[in-house]
C-alpha cells in the first residue's frame, strides 16, 4: 500500500460527523440487580476501548451503599488498558467522590444535577441550588488538576415524582452549569418520556452553541431514536449510548435502558453518518455482558443480527 493511500485510510478512521459517548459500563451497570464481577466490567470496557469510541463513561466514585453496583470504580480503573483518542470518565458527586476519582487517575469527570428538584433529592440528597454549590470547589479542583467536566441536567423532560419539566427549568440549569465552568452538559431523558416535539422545544431556547451540547436519552419507550433525529435537525452533535441498551437510573422508577450503541450506529451509520465508533467491536462488547448476565441485552438491532441471514454485518453501513 502506497503512503497516500495508507494516510487516506488513517484519516477515513477518524473521521466523526457525530461524537458518541458510551455510557454502558456506567448507567448501564448502575442499575443492574445481578452482580457483576470487576474482572467482567474490566474486560467489557476494554472491548469497548478497541471501538473507536472518543470517550468511555466508566464507573461513579458515588457513595458505595447508594450503588454498590459501582463501588469498584477503582480497580475498573486500575484495570483499564487505553487506547490512544479515548477519554475514560466518571461520574463524581462532591468532593469525596473527585478526591477518589483523581486517586485512580480519572482525567475526566462528570457533575451531576437536575430539573427537577425532588428527584435531585432523591438522587444526590441535595436540592438544584445546593447541588450547584457542591460543584463550585470540585469544579475548582479539577481544574486545578488538569481535569475536564462534563455536566449532566437529568429529568429534563419529565420527572418521576413531578411530571413534565418546562424548558425554562432545564436552561436555567444548564446555563448554571456553564457559569460554573464545564465543557459540556448532557442533557437527560431519564425516564425516556420524551417525544421528538418536546426535544425540539427544549434545543430551541437553549442559549449555549449546540456543539457543547450532548443528549442522553433512555429508551424505555422506545423514542430515543426518534428524539436523536430530532436532535440533529436542530445541530446536536453528541449523543450517549449504551452497548447492548443496557441501563437505569436506580433513583428514578421506570427508567430502563439507555438508547442502545448498536441502534444508534445502525441508524446514523445507515443515513451516512460517520461516527468513528466500531459497530462490530460493540457488539463484541456486548457479547461479554450477555454472556456474564445468561440473558439477550435489550438492543434491538443487536437481537435482529444481520439483514441478509449468515452475513455478520448488521450496522446498516449497507456493507455485506
Ligand atoms: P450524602 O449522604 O448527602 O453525603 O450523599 P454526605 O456528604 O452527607 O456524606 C455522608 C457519608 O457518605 C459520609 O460518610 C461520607 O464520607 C460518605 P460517613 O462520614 O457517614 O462515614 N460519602 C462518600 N463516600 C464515598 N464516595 C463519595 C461520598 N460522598 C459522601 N463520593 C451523595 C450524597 C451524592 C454522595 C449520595 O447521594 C450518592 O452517592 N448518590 C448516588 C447518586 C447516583 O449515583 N445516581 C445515579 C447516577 S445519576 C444518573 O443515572 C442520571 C444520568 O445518567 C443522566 C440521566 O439519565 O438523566 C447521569
Ligand atoms: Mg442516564
Amino acid at each position: 500500500m502506497s503512503s497516500e493511500s495508507s494516510h487516506r485510510r488513517e484519516a477515513a478512521a477518524v473521521r466523526r460527523d457525530i461524537r458518541i459517548i458510551e455510557v454502558g459500563p456506567r448507567d448501564g451497570l448502575q442499575n443492574e440487580s445481578r452482580p457483576v464481577p470487576t474482572a467482567t466490567k474490566i474486560r467489557f470496557v476494554n472491548a469497548l476501548s478497541s471501538a473507536g469510541f472518543p470517550e468511555i463513561e466508566v464507573s461513579s466514585f458515588v457513595h458505595p451503599k447508594l450503588v454498590p453496583q459501582l463501588a469498584d470504580a477503582t480497580e475498573v480503573f486500575a484495570g483499564l488498558e487505553p487506547a490512544e483518542g479515548t477519554v475514560y470518565s466518571a461520574l463524581v458527586p462532591n468532593e469525596k467522590g473527585l478526591a477518589r476519582a483523581l486517586e485512580s487517575g480519572v482525567r475526566r469527570i462528570a457533575v451531576f444535577t437536575a430539573a427537577s428538584e425532588t428527584f435531585n433529592r432523591k438522587n444526590i440528597n441535595a436540592g438544584i441550588d445546593e447541588s450547584i454549590e457542591r460543584f463550585t470547589p470540585v469544579l475548582d479542583l479539577a481544574k486545578d488538576a488538569g481535569v475536564s467536566v462534563r455536566g449532566y441536567v437529568s429529568t429534563a423532560f419529565f420527572c418521576p415524582f413531578e411530571g413534565e419539566i418546562p424548558p425554562e427549568a432545564v436552561v436555567r440549569v444548564v446555563d448554571r452549569l456553564f457559569e460554573l465552568g464545564v465543557d459540556e452538559v448532557s442533557i437527560g431523558d431519564t425516564i425516556g418520556a420524551a417525544l421528538p416535539s418536546h426535544v425540539e422545544r427544549l434545543i430551541g431556547v437553549l442559549t449555549p452553541p449546540l456543539d457543547r451540547i450532548a443528549m442522553h436519552f433512555h429508551d424505555t419507550r422506545g423514542t430515543a431514536l426518534v428524539n436523536v433525529m430530532a436532535s440533529l435537525e436542530y445541530g446536536i452533535r453528541t449523543f450517549d449510548a449504551s452497548a447492548g441498551g443496557l441501563g437505569g437510573c436506580p433513583f428514578a422508577p421506570g427508567a430502563t435502558g439507555n438508547l442502545a450503541t448498536e441502534d444508534l450506529l445502525f441508524f446514523l451509520h445507515g443515513i451516512g453518518i460517520e461516527t468513528g465508533v466500531d459497530a462490530a467491536a460493540v457488539t463484541r462488547a456486548s457479547d461479554i455482558m450477555e454472556e456474564a448476565f445468561g440473558s439477550p441485552l435489550p438492543s434491538r438491532v443487536r437481537n435482529a443480527g444481520a439483514i441478509v441471514k449468515g452475513s455478520s454485518d448488521g450496522d446498516g453501513d449497507g456493507d455485506a
